[in-house]
């Protein structure tokens, strides 16, 4: 890690000790750093936004305190019974690190993974989405040994279908009655990117 991006995680209030421990990932000009109970705080306001929950049933935190509470829960890395690993990162711009957003990978070792991310409003269509998705998607198959990615899409959701296809992974099946949330079923698509698929194709552009 060099002597500038390690400077720039101490600013965020990280102690050398915890930041050489722990999965910082580089990604362009972004840094999915593991996500901490004192993000929550600077991930608020980009997280109220209602905006970004048309199509996932997760709803914007009403508080700091509840956000908090949350990332504490998932700062412990693993499912109650420890079968899964449970990875998050805040997403940051290095330049300035100001947060952009947070991803999400449920790893089951030596299996597959499911992922999801949120990439703040007022950024949408400039990559920021694209870049951090590729990059947990290449640390995830490189460090757990996974057969493959997967992805749940609602069907409405077509920027984050436009994204993950321009990231490699296809859709396999579709879903009717997935979900029911805000009032509405949910259908969705499941994309799928296999272990060869990624190792033969890490350029998509
Ligand atoms: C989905 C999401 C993460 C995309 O983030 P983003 O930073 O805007 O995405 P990018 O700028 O990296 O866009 C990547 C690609 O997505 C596609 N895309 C982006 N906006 C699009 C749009 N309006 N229409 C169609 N495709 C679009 C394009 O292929 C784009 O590539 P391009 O820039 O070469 O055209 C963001 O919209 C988001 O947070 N949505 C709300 C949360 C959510 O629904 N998460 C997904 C749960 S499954």
């Amino acid at each position: 890690m060099d002597e500038v991006f390690l400077a720039g995680l101490m600013c965020r209030g990280l102690e050398p000790e915890q930041i050489s421990e722990m999965t910082t990932i580089k990604a362009e000009s972004l840094a999915l750093v593991p996500l901490r109970r004192s993000h929550a705080s600077q991930l608020y306001t980009i997280l109220s936004d209602p905006r970004l929950y048309d199509f996932i049933p997760d709803r914007p935190p009403e508080t700091i305190e509840e956000l908090e509470q949350r990332y504490s829960l998932l700062e412990k890395g693993t499912s109650p019974d420890g079968r899964e690993l449970w990875l998050n990162w805040a997403v940051f711009t290095t330049a300035d690190w100001r947060p952009v957003g947070i991803m999400q990978a449920t790893v089951r070792r030596g299996i597959d993974a499911d992922i999801a991310y949120i990439i703040s409003r007022d950024v949408w269509g400039v990559g920021y989405g694209r870049t951090a998705t590729r990059a947990m998607i290449d640390h995830i198959f490189t460090t757990y040994d996974l057969q493959a990615v997967r992805a749940l899409v609602d069907t409405r959701n077509y920027r984050s279908i436009g994204m993950i296809e321009t990231l490699g992974l296809k859709p396999v099946r579709f879903i009717r009655n997935a979900d029911h949330f805000k009032g509405e079923a949910s259908d969705e698509y499941e994309f799928v990117l296999s272990y060869n698929d990624w190792r033969m194709g890490r350029n998509f552009d």
